[in-house]
């Protein structure tokens, strides 16, 4: 776990990226790219889709679980794509052939049903198939409750949405992005949206929920293991997910050690979004402090979406990183909660028993990594 001192100085780097936000990459970076934003229609993801717009991608696809916010957010980034393009070509008529208009794709996704995370992947599968597939996934999609909630499925809603469901998802659109990487003359990015929860947290009683045989998925689903708020179920879907991540980045290496897909995950800091509203809801004394805490140190979704964008700038080299503004990855790479031997060991653990219960629960999730493990 990180010392007190350690998110502290954390916290007050972060507040100052608050007031001095990542350059934005140059003009032209994302041209003719197909973007696939997981959770794009509010807060960082939908940011992230307009910085894609702004930055000449072809084609943007977002996802919510609400055709009809799916909607609005589309008829916004519609809006900024035509800007774009009109910006591009106003004055310049005699030079350069007018910009293409982004297109802007909206498809509805629930990750608290694996049918709909299976539904969303074949059709995903089928955008430039045989063309390249997509060029970059950002796995944004996450929440925080403050109250036990279980998915269909019978997971912890976090741990259902923030963990099973992101690392399905990307097992599901593996196989197909190894098949692409033939039409392709460089890898396709993912990127996952982690935060500083992840490398926060206390994992030194884990490993016993894993030898006493209850496992640590199943300890955490327990609604009595469960604490509510943002000390609770949400860090800790945060640090299996990074295990997860870290196991899913030796699969997509190949026979030569080359990535056949850069993965990275990315952390945005602390943002004023949406996602901390059912904590609020359930708190009258952060009601209370709210309206003057969040403005002054949460930075805006605007400001923590540049990072998430660089997931498909970084290079094969750069392949496993987590970019972070306030934890380099040299610190990370070295920090116990992934370099210790108890880290290893959970690292395994926990990728082992999601994929355990991805593969008994869904057919093309065994599929796909039975697929990855023939290389
Ligand atoms: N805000 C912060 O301070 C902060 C800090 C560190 C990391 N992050 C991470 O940043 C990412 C984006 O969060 P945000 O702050 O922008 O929050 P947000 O505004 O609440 O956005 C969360 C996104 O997740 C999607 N989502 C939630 N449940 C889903 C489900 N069952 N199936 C599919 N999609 C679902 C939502 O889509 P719909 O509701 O439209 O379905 C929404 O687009 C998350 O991964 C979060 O953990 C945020």
């Amino acid at each position: 776990m990180a010392s007190i001192t350690q998110i502290i100085s954390w916290i007050v780097q972060d507040i100052y990226h608050g007031w001095s936000p990542l350059p934005l990459p140059p003009a032209g970076s994302f041209a003719g790219q197909t973007v696939c934003v997981v959770g794009g229609s509010t807060g960082l993801g939908l940011a992230a889709a307009e910085h894609c717009v702004n930055l000449g991608a072809a084609e943007v696809i977002i996802t919510s679980r609400d055709n009809r916010r799916v909607s609005v957010a589309k008829e916004y980034l519609e809006g900024k794509a035509a800007k774009a393009a009109a910006a591009t070509t106003v004055g310049k008529e005699e030079s350069p052939p007018p910009k293409t208009e982004c297109r802007v794709t909206a498809m509805t996704l629930d990750m608290n049903r694996y049918s709909s995370v299976v539904a969303f992947a074949n059709d995903l599968k089928q955008i430039r198939k045989g063309q390249g597939g997509i060029d970059f996934i950002l796995l944004n999609a996450a929440v925080i409750q403050s109250r036990y909630i279980q998915s269909p499925e019978g997971w912890q809603e976090e741990l259902q949405v923030n963990t099973l469901g992101n690392v399905m998802l990307t097992l599901l659109l593996l196989p197909w992005l190894r098949a692409e990487r033939e039409n392709r003359s460089s890898p396709a990015h993912i990127a996952f949206t982690t935060s500083t929860a992840s490398i926060a947290t206390d994992v030194s009683k884990w490993e016993g929920w894993s030898t006493s045989g209850e496992g640590i998925l199943n300890h955490w689903n327990k609604k009595e293991n469960w604490p509510p708020g943002l000390s609770g179920g949400y860090p800790v879907s945060k640090v299996m997910l990074m295990y997860a991540d870290r196991e899913l980045n030796k699969l997509v290496v190949g026979p030569d050690g080359k990535p056949w897909v850069i993965i990275n995950s990315m952390e945005p800091g602390m943002v004023k979004t949406e996602i901390q509203r059912h904590v609020l809801e359930d708190s009258p004394f952060l009601q209370f402090l709210a309206p003057t805490i969040i403005p002054t140190i949460f930075k805006t979704s605007e400001n923590g979406a540049r990072i998430l964008i660089m997931g498909k700038l970084t290079t094969e080299e750069e392949h496993g990183h987590r970019l972070s503004r306030v934890v380099p990855q040299e610190e990370y790479r070295n920090m116990p909660v992934v370099a210790s031997p108890m880290a290893k060991r959970l690292q395994q653990i926990v990728w082992n028993e999601i994929t355990d219960i991805l593969t008994k629960a869904v057919p093309e999730a065994k599929d796909a990594l039975d697929e990855l493990r023939r290389q």
